[in-house]
């Protein structure tokens, strides 16, 4: 792998990065979307992408330029950035697809990729195999064995100053996608999608898409440029990068512009549904739902595709102020509220081995829901209670005020559960979160006092709450003892 990717600003397994791809000559900011064009139709000008949204990649398919009667010889003879008019940096890709679809395709892997160099590509692609979701296991062993063979096919041909995709296969079984991760970082290739996801994400599989995404980044460095291979909907974008994807692309702008199809960032609209466009982009500041409804076929496919575009980009940048502000799991959990299986990868992606990639400290913690509970600053904090020190033998953990009868006093909060006094002030701590938490949180700070008890099992602990729910008090150890503090209740003592 080539030195070619800087990372900066990171929140839960995301970053704002700078892809360098030399042949292009030119640094890609990641998280970046490419937009698919497929030159027979170009629903929407490469030069257009540039100037209008700011694309400073997209991604082409050099199989569909191979094989196209029209394109070929222009495409070997001009090279792609003039005969699509496009400066940045183009991606192509190897026909995998349509081998998945098709069962074959008339091209080796070593071909292709000559192939996509000469046409001046700048991120090539070998002929990976995709193997579907829920495949049998024997199946995805196999076909991940002959992905590892053309990756490593790749390396000898002389792709020049070409990056290379380095896909990740291995279906839906996770082991499997950490071992291709492994084989294609041990490569010298450069960038590594994950492949075969289109069918999950289709299926609104998105806790699937999060473990599979999570096993692949496992088998990966924190230098590689992690690509999320056809994951176009805007609706995902902040769910994927907080799991570890730099790359997108999308061709759902334009497929769903062709079926009246509106995108937004909690899901998709029909154009025919909507009365009003809940959208300030240029084409829904200038046209009223009816009116774009009335455009004939090509201009209304044309304007949905711009507006699809531009609340892709727009989240895009969206997710980037998050990464930056250290408020991306924020961002996530207000997505997921669009769609109850974008909940579902929510939580998958809290229950993924997040704390080693997030940051210790960010900005302000904010969790609106019990979902707070399963944050990774959550299960940090508790990691700690096994080390900080106790002082006393009887010790109060506390919501409310201390209490001279106990040795010493500890703060008690949802869904942390205690700390000293003392780190009152420091992250995640300083947590600004409704009064109403959910039970789980209350169970998350129970579980607290659970690793703080076990870590010291000579004292002798006592909670002291606002009316916690019987599921947390159901949660304590036995052995702490508690009680609840009432709208006038005293400071708690501990004769009480
Ligand atoms: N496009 C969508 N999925 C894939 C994949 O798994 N491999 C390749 N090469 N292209 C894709
Ligand atoms: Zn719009």
């Amino acid at each position: 792998m080539r030195d070619i990717f800087e990372t900066r600003d990171a929140d839960a397994a995301g970053r704002i990065g700078e892809l360098e791809v030399p042949r292009a000559g030119v640094t890609v900011e990641t998280p970046a979307l490419l937009p698919v064009i497929n030159p027979h139709i170009r629903t929407i000008e490469p030069a257009a992408l540039e100037e209008t949204f700011g694309a400073e990649i997209l991604i082409t398919n050099g199989y569909v330029l191979y094989t196209s009667d029209d394109y070929r010889e222009r495409a070997l003879e001009e090279g792609l950035h003039e005969l699509l008019d496009f400066s940045g940096a183009i991606m192509t890709d190897s026909g995998s697809f349509q081998l998945s679809e098709y069962g074959e395709i008339s091209v080796t892997n070593e071909e292709i990729l000559r192939f996509q160099r000469a046409v001046g590509s700048d991120v090539g692609t070998p002929v990976d195999i995709p193997t579907p979701p829920d495949a049998d296991r024997d199946r995805a062993e196999r076909e991940l064995a002959t992905t590892q063979e053309r990756l490593e096919a790749a390396e000898s041909v002389d792709t020049g100053e070409m990056l290379v995709n380095a896909p990740v296969q291995g279906s839906t079984y996770p082991d499997l996608r950490t071992e291709a991760a492994e084989g294609a970082y041990g490569t010298t290739l450069d960038v590594f999608p994950v492949g075969a996801v289109v069918p999950l994400m289709n299926g609104y599989r998105y806790a699937e898409t999060v473990e599979v995404v999570r096993a692949a980044k496992r088998g990966l460095g924190a230098d590689a440029p992690v690509h999320l291979f056809g994951a176009g909907h805007p609706m995902m974008f902040a769910l994927a990068v907080a799991a570890g994807c730099d790359l997108f692309d999308s061709a759902a702008y334009a497929l769903y512009a062709r079926d009246d199809r509106y995108l937004t960032v909690a899901g998709t609209d029909h154009l025919e549904e909507l009365d009003y466009l809940p959208c300030a982009c240029p084409v829904c500041a200038d046209h009223a739902a009816a009116e774009l409804r009335a455009l004939p076929d090509e201009r209304r496919e044309r304007r949905l595709a711009e507006h699809n575009l531009h609340v892709s980009y727009r989240e895009l940048r969206t997710v980037k102020q998050a990464l930056r502000a250290g408020n991306l799991l924020e961002l996530v959990e207000r997505r997921a509220r669009g769609h109850p299986a974008m909940v579902d990868g929510y939580r998958a992606l809290l229950d993924a081995d997040l704390e080693a990639a997030d940051p210790a400290s960010k900005g302000t913690f904010f969790g609106l829901s019990g979902d707070a509970a399963r944050r990774p600053e959550v299960r940090r904090h508790h990691d700690r209670l096994d080390r900080l020190s106790v002082d006393g033998e009887r010790v109060l953990l506390s919501e409310g005020g201390d209490n001279d009868r106990f040795d010493s006093t500890w703060r008690l909060r949802a869904p942390f559960g205690p700390y000293p006094a003392a780190l009152s002030d420091s992250y995640p701590l300083t947590a600004e979160l409704p009064e109403r938490l959910a039970p789980a949180a209350y169970e998350a700070a129970a579980e607290g006092v659970g690793r703080l008890a076990a870590a010291n099992p000579d004292v002798a602990f006592t909670v002291a709450h606002w009316g916690w729910p019987e599921t947390a008090l159901a949660a304590l150890p036995d052995g702490v003892s508690t009680l609840e503090l009432g709208p006038d209740s005293e400071p708690p003592s501990d004769d009480r």
